[in-house]
């Protein structure tokens, strides 16, 4: 790992409240998935394309994938991530600890609100005005959820709720307090995206789609692009890493909307090879918490920066450009 990374990951660790050390890293079930999602990207190599003559831009096609409780890792919270956006997208949680409006006025790069669809259909129009008014640009729906995963290192340690003081904003007024005061439920369905469809003009998203046929349905369905995602191995612990899906989902798609990938993406080389096999975008979510935890807005730049550094001098070793034929399996 880039040597800075793994700074900012060790002093993570070493700060961070064991307990919610593990609610951060953990996966569900074995967390076969949790490690496979990076160990995907190792069992690829990349051809390069020489010769090609081609000035490298500066796009840095990243963003910053919802992960909930910011303030578990820092007191100042996803303020801390949005400040130190400097033009990243970030995809704020339903499950912030800040309340949309304030971290839209903090960041420092456009912000998309993520949504858990409750099954309470006011609320779920409630938490869509909040994101409205905040001046989200996009909702992201999470598609991977119809209950909660079974993370055993949170169960180990009793760990049900957030710390006295800490809450998920955005559901404030709307339910009663508590880590689980975020519904998940197996009704939610396409029907439901026809509803969001209707209710606002935000570009809608769906994430954590892994079949191609989801990714047809998605498209049908009038959204605006799709997340290829397994909740960074944190939902069900039986399906292939997010890297493995991707390639299929992609031809699903068939350049109708963008595809994004997110899980285990640790590099810009991994960013690369995501790329490659036609993501559109890459999520980070884990670094960012590491950076966050270490260092708040300063420690989330430099995962940041750090990552877009990596990505512009793989990308210009490449030759500019990215495409499948470049990717091959190591032997
Ligand atoms: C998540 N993820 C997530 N996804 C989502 O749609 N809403 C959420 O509130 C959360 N919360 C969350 C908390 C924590 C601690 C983690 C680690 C992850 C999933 C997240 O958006 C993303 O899919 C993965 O984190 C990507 O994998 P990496 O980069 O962490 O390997």
């Amino acid at each position: 790992m880039n040597p800075v990374l793994a700074e900012l990951h060790d002093k993570a660790r070493a700060v961070l409240d064991p307990v919610h050390h593990d609610f951060f890293a953990g996966g569900a079930g074995d967390e076969v998935v949790l490690a496979e999602n990076e160990a995907a990207f190792r069992r690829l190599a990349l051809l390069p394309r020489v010769l090609r003559g081609r000035e490298i831009g500066e796009d840095f096609p990243v963003m910053i994938s919802p992960t909930a409780f910011h303030k578990l890792a820092h007191p100042d919270g996803e303020l801390a991530t949005a400040r130190a956006l400097s033009g990243t997208t970030l995809v704020s949680s339903t499950a912030s600890t800040v309340p949309i409006a304030d971290v839209v006025a903090a960041a420092t790069g456009p912000v998309w609100f993520q949504l858990y669809v409750q099954p309470d259909m006011a609320v779920t129009e409630a938490l869509v005005r909040r994101a409205e008014q905040a001046g989200c640009r996009a909702l992201v729906v999470t598609a991977d959820s119809p209950v909660f995963g079974r993370h055993r290192r949170d169960l180990a340690h009793g760990f049900h709720d957030l710390p006295p003081g800490l809450a998920a904003e955005n559901m404030r007024d709307l339910v009663e307090p508590g880590l689980r005061n975020i519904a998940m439920s197996p009704t939610v369905s396409w029907e439901h995206i026809d509803r969001l469809r209707e209710m606002t003009a935000l570009p809608l998203w769906v994430k954590g789609i892994l079949h191609p046929q989801d990714a047809e349905l998605a498209v049908g369905h009038g959204v605006a692009g799709v997340v290829v995602s397994n909740h960074g191995g944190r939902q069900l612990d039986l399906v292939p890493a997010s890297l493995d899906a991707l390639p299929a989902v992609v031809d699903a798609v068939a350049g109708r909307v963008p595809v994004a990938l997110d899980g285990g993406v640790r590099s810009g080389g991994d960013i690369a090879l995501a790329l490659a096999l036609g993501a559109s975008a890459v999520g980070i979510g884990r670094p960012v918490l590491w950076g966050l935890a270490a260092d708040g807005d300063q420690g989330v730049r430099r995962v940041l920066d750090v990552l877009r550094d990596e990505f512009l001098h793989v990308l210009t070793l490449c030759g500019g450009e990215l495409s499948r034929d470049m990717v091959v399996k190591r032997c």
